[in-house]
């Protein structure tokens, strides 16, 4: 049990809290991970699916409208133009050749918005593996145009009604699906949380984008960026980002959370700003709403997260990113640290600002910004 609970730790965050009977199928998945997914003809199969099926890399694009209006050089890592509309198909075609490689018939998974169903459904259709998808009854009314795209791709769709309705349950539904499917089933979690070793494969695939901001802003301007900036739904986008920067100790890290009705309600997103330690999800982190004791395990069912979009809807985020504000927060003078700003932006004003001086930055996009001198970036706040 400690042995679990050690494994996949971020600091003293992350590791594996999982009820027993999850516990077989996360170990054959980390058993599967590790002899898998370090192979050479793996990361060349990957590589090549990235680039030919994906359209990788993804431009980094100098935003020079915005860049005029703020003062500073903003580049655009444009993920908006990944196949499918989003970075979670870097996710989704690591863990679908993962799946089909370990002899995999079909993939399960949650979904918010859609995006996510709509990159799982999209690679099990290339892999000729089953897919179903569940997705909360509520997002299910509101991203309607997404649950027809993964009907359209063969996926059948659950629209879950328990709880809220939302993406929290409809993860509950799909552990309970892959506990006793697990054999011949893969569940393509769609972000960096979740019990071991979800995190860990999630950041792994995810960390392409970091890899490619890096060497395209270095030939863009041969210097470092100040600021990286993502925003911070369960993590996945802006750890992938982030990652590749963990020991250019220069380069500052920005992640954006939702606020949702305000940071002194319990109805916001922002586990990092405002959240306490605790166990849910079946890893360790932090739970956003203030009445969660520190180190009381939640269980099964997860909190209700408010950020304004559906997709946004959760309890639980990056633990690799809490462990960044952590680190901080205890050596706040060491400079090997690395500082984790979590700023509560006036998102919609900003959006709207942004949206007239750059086209990039339109509606239903996907904007990761690398950018210099971000002092303005954060005054649009
Ligand atoms: C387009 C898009 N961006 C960002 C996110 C936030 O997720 P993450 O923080 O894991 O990147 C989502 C979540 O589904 C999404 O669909």
């Amino acid at each position: 049990m400690k042995d679990r609970q050690t494994r996949g730790k971020f600091g003293p965050f992350g590791g594996c809290f999982a009820p027993e009977t999850l516990i077989p199928a996360l170990r054959q998945l980390e058993i599967s991970y590790q002899r898998i997914a370090h192979r050479k003809r793996f990361r060349e199969r990957l590589d090549y699916l990235l680039k030919h099926y994906a359209g990788r890399p993804t431009p980094l694009y100098l935003a020079e409208n915005v860049s005029r209006y703020i003062g500073c050089s903003v580049y655009l890592k444009r993920e908006d133009l990944a196949f499918t509309g989003a970075h979670k198909i870097n996710n989704t075609l690591g863990q679908a050749l993962l799946a089909s490689l370990s002899g995999k018939t079909r993939l399960i998974a949650e979904t918010g918005a859609g995006q996510h169903g709509v990159a799982t459904a999209t690679v099990a259709a290339l892999f000729g593996l089953k897919c179903q998808i569940y997705m909360g009854k509520i997002d299910w009314e509101r991203q309607y145009l997404n649950v027809v795209r993964m009907k359209l791709l063969g996926a059948k769709v659950v629209p879950v009604t328990a709880g809220s309705q939302t993406l929290k349950d409809a993860i509950n539904e799909a552990m309970r699906d892959w506990i006793s499917s697990f054999k011949n089933t893969h569940y393509v979690f769609g972000t960096v949380a979740g019990p071991h070793p979800y995190p860990t494969i999630v950041r792994d695939f995810q960390a392409v984008i970091g890899r490619e901001t890096k060497r395209q802003i270095l030939q863009a301007t041969a210097r470092l960026p100040d600021y990286l900036v993502a925003c911070v739904g369960g993590g996945s986008n802006s750890l992938g980002l982030f990652h590749a920067f963990y020991h250019d100790l220069s380069v500052q890290f920005i992640g954006v959370e939702a606020a949702g009705h305000g940071l002194t309600t319990s109805a916001h997103a922002a586990t990092l700003c405002r959240g306490r330690p605790g166990i849910v999800l079946r890893k360790q982190r932090s739970a956003a709403g203030p009445d969660v004791a520190e180190h009381t395990v939640v269980g099964w069912q997860e909190l209700e997260r408010h950020a304004g979009r559906v997709h946004l809807h959760r309890t639980r985020t990056a633990v690799g990113h809490k462990y960044a504000v952590h680190i901080r927060k205890l050596n706040n003078l060491m400079v090997l640290t690395r500082t984790v700003e979590i700023r509560r932006v006036r998102l919609f004003e900003a959006y709207v600002a942004a949206c007239r001086v750059d086209a990039p930055v339109a509606p239903g996009r996907e904007p990761v910004a690398a950018g210099h001198h971000v002092d303005q970036v954060q005054s649009l706040g």
